[in-house]
C-alpha cells in the first residue's frame, strides 16, 4: 500500500471525540499514551481476585509503573526508558518462567504441535503472506491455553492459565502460537509482554469467546488505567487471528465513565492494547462491548488490522472502535466498527494511517484532532472507501478540540490528509467538520467523492452541510454535504 508521499508538517495528533454537533462535551483524554491518562480505581481495595496472584501482579504493577515513566517522559527520555523497560521486562519474564511455567511447558508444548499445528499453523501462515508480514514456517509449535490450565468453563478464572501459555510460546526458541481455543474462558486483566525468542511473529490463534471479568475491581491499575489484554514489546512481530471474539463486559463498567461531565476524566480499559508491537496483524477477530476503547494501538509501527468486527451499543461512552497514538504505518481495512465513539480515532504523534473499507456505525466516524503536548511530528494520512451507517460526525478534523485553553494550540498544524469516496448516511447536520487553528491552519486537505446523506431527525432543518475553520482544503468529485464555500 503506498501511503501518499508528501511534506512532512508538524502534526500532533490528538483524537478527540465530539459528542454532538459542536458541542464540547467529549474527548476525555487528552493523550493516548501507552499509559493513558490516569483512571484512578474506584474502587481502590482489591478483591480476592484469583488472578491477581503474584504472577499477574508482578508484571501488572511493573508495566504501569513503566508506562506512566514514559507517558511523562519527554521524547529525550523516552529512549533510555525504553532500554530499561525492555531489559525489565525480560528480567521478569525469565523469572516468572522459571517459577511458573517449567514443568508443563514441554510437555504441553510438544502434543500441541501434533494435535493443532498442521492446519492452524498453514492457515496463519497463508494470511501472514497475505498481509505481508514476515514469515512463518509450517513447524510452528503450539501452545494451548487447555494445556496450561485454562478452563473453557465461562466462569473459572484463566488469566494466569493464559499468561502462562503466552509465556511458554513466547520463550520458545522457534515459530509458535499461543491457541484459545472453541469454549468461553474468562480473564482479568493480562499483560503479554515480550520480547519472545520466536524468529517470527507470535502468532495468537484465538476461537474461542474470551469474557473480561466485569467487575471493575479487577483493572486497578493504580495511577494507570489498567487494560483488559495488553501486547507489549514483541520486537519481532504478532499475529493475533482466528474467528474468536474478546468480550469486554462493558455493560456493568460504562457507569464509571465520566467524562461527559469532566473535561479531563478517566480512561476505561480497553479491551486491547498494542504497545511497542512492530510488524503486528490484527485478522478477523471480534471485539464486543469494550469498557474503553476496543483496539488500542500505540509507539507501534506497520500494523495490519483486517476483517475485524468490533460492536457496542451506540449509547455506550468511549468506546472507540480503534484508537492510534504515537505509530506509523497503520492499515486498516474490511472492517465492520459499530460502536458507541468514533469508528476509528487518531491522535497525536500519528503519521501514514491508510484506512479502507470501513463500515463505520453506528458511533461516530473518523477523528483526527491535535494537542500541542508534541512537536514535530508528521501527520499523513489516507483515509478512503468507507462506508457510513447512521455515523454522527463522519469526518472531523479539530485541531482545537479539548484544547482551547492551551495556549500553545497555535502551533500545531494538521496536514496532508485525504479523504476519499466516503459514502452512506450521516446524523449530523454537519456531516464533514474541519476546526484549524487561525496561526496554523490546516493545510494539503483533500476531500473527494464524499457522498453522504442526512439520516438523523426529520425535524432538524438546518442544512446539510460542511464547517471549515482555517481549512485550505482541495475537492474533488461529488460532494454531499456541499463542500465549504
Ligand atoms: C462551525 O463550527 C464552529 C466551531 O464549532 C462554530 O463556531 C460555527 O458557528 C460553525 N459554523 C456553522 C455555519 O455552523
Ligand atoms: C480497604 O478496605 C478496608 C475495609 O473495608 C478499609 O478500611 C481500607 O481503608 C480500604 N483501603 C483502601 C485503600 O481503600
Ligand atoms: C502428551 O503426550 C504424551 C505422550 O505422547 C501423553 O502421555 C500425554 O497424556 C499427552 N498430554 C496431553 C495433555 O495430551
Ligand atoms: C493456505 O495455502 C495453501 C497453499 O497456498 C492452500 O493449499 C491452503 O488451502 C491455504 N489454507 C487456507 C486456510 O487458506
Ligand atoms: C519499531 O518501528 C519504529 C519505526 O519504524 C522504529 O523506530 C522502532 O525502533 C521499532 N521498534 C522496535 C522494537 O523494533
Ligand atoms: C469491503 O469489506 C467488506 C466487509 O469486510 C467485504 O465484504 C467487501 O468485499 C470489501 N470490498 C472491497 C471492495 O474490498
Amino acid at each position: 500500500m503506498a501511503f501518499v508521499t508528501r511534506a512532512q508538517i508538524t502534526a500532533v495528533l490528538l483524537l478527540f471525540l465530539v459528542l454532538c454537533d459542536g458541542c464540547d462535551g467529549g474527548r476525555p483524554f487528552d493523550e493516548g499514551d501507552e499509559g493513558g491518562s490516569s483512571r484512578k480505581s474506584k474502587k481502590s481495595n482489591k478483591t480476592k481476585d484469583p488472578s491477581k496472584n503474584k504472577d499477574v501482579d508482578v508484571d501488572k504493577v511493573g508495566d504501569t509503573s513503566k508506562n506512566t515513566k514514559d507517558v511523562d517522559a519527554d521524547k529525550a527520555g523516552d529512549a533510555d526508558k525504553k532500554t530499561k523497560d525492555v531489559d525489565a521486562d525480560k528480567a521478569d519474564d525469565a523469572s516468572n518462567k522459571n517459577k511458573d511455567v517449567g514443568a508443563d511447558e514441554a510437555g504441553g508444548a510438544s502434543n500441541k504441535t501434533k494435535d493443532v499445528g498442521a492446519d492452524e499453523a498453514g492457515d496463519a501462515s497463508n494470511k501472514t503472506k497475505d498481509a505481508g508480514v514476515g514469515k512463518v514456517g509450517s513447524d510452528v509449535k503450539s501452545f494451548n491455553v487447555l494445556d496450561y490450565g485454562a478452563k473453557a468453563d465461562g466462569k473459572t478464572d484463566s488469566s494466569i492459565n493464559f499468561i502462562r501459555t503466552f509465556k511458554a510460546a513466547c520463550n520458545f526458541r522457534g515459530d509458535a502460537m499461543m491457541v484459545i481455543p472453541k469454549g468461553d474462558f474468562l480473564i482479568g486483566p493480562v499483560l503479554f509482554s515480550g520480547p519472545c525468542f520466536n524468529p517470527s511473529p507470535l502468532i495468537v490463534q484465538a476461537n474461542g469467546m474470551v469474557k473480561a471479568q466485569s467487575d471493575m475491581s479487577y483493572f486497578t491499575g493504580g495511577a494507570d488505567a489498567t487494560d483488559w489484554i495488553t501486547f507489549q514489546a514483541l520486537k519481532n512481530g504478532l499475529i493475533l487471528t482466528g474467528d474468536g471474539s474478546f468480550h469486554g463486559q462493558g455493560a456493568l463498567a460504562w457507569k464509571y465513565n465520566d467524562c461527559a461531565h469532566k473535561s479531563k476524566c478517566e480512561r476505561l480499559p480497553a479491551n486491547m492494547k498494542f504497545v511497542r508491537v512492530n510488524d503486528t496483524i490484527i485478522h478477523g477477530i471480534k471485539s464486543v462491548d469494550a469498557k474503553g476503547f476496543h483496539i488500542f494501538v500505540t509507539v507501534s509501527s506497520n500494523v495490519k488490522i483486517s476483517n475485524v468486527n468490533i460492536e457496542a451499543p451506540g449509547n455506550s461512552p468511549n468506546t472507540d472502535g480503534i484508537h492510534i497514538s504515537k505509530s506509523n504505518k497503520i492499515e486498516i481495512t474490511e472492517s465492520v466498527i459499530a460502536t458507541g465513539d468514533d469508528c476509528v480515532s487518531i491522535i497525536h504523534g500519528t503519521s501514514e494511517i491508510s484506512i479502507k473499507n470501513l463500515t463505520c456505525g453506528p458511533g461516530h466516524g473518523f477523528s483526527i484532532g491535535s494537542l500541542g503536548h508534541y512537536d514535530d511530528e508528521a501527520d499523513v494520512s489516507q483515509i478512503s472507501d468507507l462506508i457510513m451507517d447512521n455515523v454522527a460526525n463522519p469526518i472531523i478534523i479539530d485541531q482545537e478540540y479539548g484544547n482551547r485553553a492551551i495556549a500553545q494550540s497555535s502551533r500545531v498544524s494538521i496536514s496532508d490528509v485525504l479523504f476519499e469516496n466516503i459514502r452512506g448516511t450521516s446524523v449530523s447536520k454537519i456531516a464533514v467538520q474541519l476546526l484549524c487553528s487561525k496561526v496554523n491552519p490546516c493545510s494539503g486537505v483533500e476531500i473527494k467523492n464524499v457522498n453522504l446523506e442526512y439520516s438523523g431527525l426529520p425535524n432538524d432543518h438546518r442544512p446539510f452541510s460542511s464547517n471549515c475553520t482555517n481549512a485550505k482544503v482541495t475537492y474533488a468529485g461529488k460532494q454531499s454535504p456541499p463542500p465549504c464555500s
